[in-house]
């Protein structure tokens, strides 16, 4: 059977209302991941959210006093008109990557539970590095499906979605060969049967 395009599904969530819950069960990681980032966030500086869904991340970065600018892109329509329901003062593109740029650069990249979506991820990360980040800038993604996530295993069948399963090991040097220093790598917001989200974070240096 063909695979289903992610934002195809995703739309469909949208439309159901799914979003929400995605929201509340990324809570935690993301919280984790923000609070990593945080001293490090300057008074003005610029943020994008990759994948961002109905838009929720964008708006507790707007919230922060020292963010000038926010922006947040996404493949599905679905989600990019609730995210532009909710705020219409946030600039939301929907598109596809990695065919699409930003015609800026950013201070901080963010992204929650989208880069497996990719069929090369470690690719996209020389593009954010090349492309999408200020000198001095940080980038930051979560992600809940890996090879050490033996329970993610099943969720490309079971969804009929194309998802790129890569190590820690891997996905750490995919940062180190974009050119990404300074690197962190996390496992954040783990339970009982949650091994936790994979954080990983990189900085390019001015
Ligand atoms: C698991 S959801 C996460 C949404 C949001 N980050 C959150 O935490 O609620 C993954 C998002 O990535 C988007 N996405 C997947 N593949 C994409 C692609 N090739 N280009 C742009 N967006 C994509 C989907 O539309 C979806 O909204």
């Amino acid at each position: 059977m063909q695979k289903r395009l992610a934002t195809d599904i995703f739309s469909e969530w949208a439309m159901i209302g799914k979003d929400e819950g995605m929201q509340k069960g990324h809570f935690n990681s993301v919280n984790e991941m923000l609070s990593i980032v945080d001293l490090s966030l300057k008074k003005g500086f610029s943020a994008i959210d990759v994948g961002c869904g109905n838009g929720w991340v964008c708006r507790r970065l707007s919230n922060d006093e020292r963010c000038r600018k926010v922006v947040g892109i996404d493949g599905s329509e679905e989600m990019i008109r609730k995210a532009k329901s909710f705020d219409s003062n946030i600039d939301f593109y929907h598109a596809l990557l990695p065919e699409w740029k930003p015609n800026e650069k950013f201070d901080l990249i963010h992204s929650m539970e989208f880069l497996y979506y990719l069929k090369k991820p470690l690719d996209m990360l020389k593009e954010f590095y090349e492309y999408w980040i200020t000198p001095g800038g940080i980038f930051i993604a979560g992600i809940d499906f890996y090879l050490e996530n033996e329970d993610s295993h099943s969720w490309p069948e079971r969804l009929n979605v194309h998802m790129t399963k890569l190590s820690i090991d891997e996905w750490e040097k995919g940062l180190m060969n974009a050119g990404f220093k300074n690197i962190e790598i996390h496992q954040v917001a783990s339970t009982n049967d949650f091994i936790g989200t994979l954080v990983l974070k990189g900085e390019k240096l001015k």
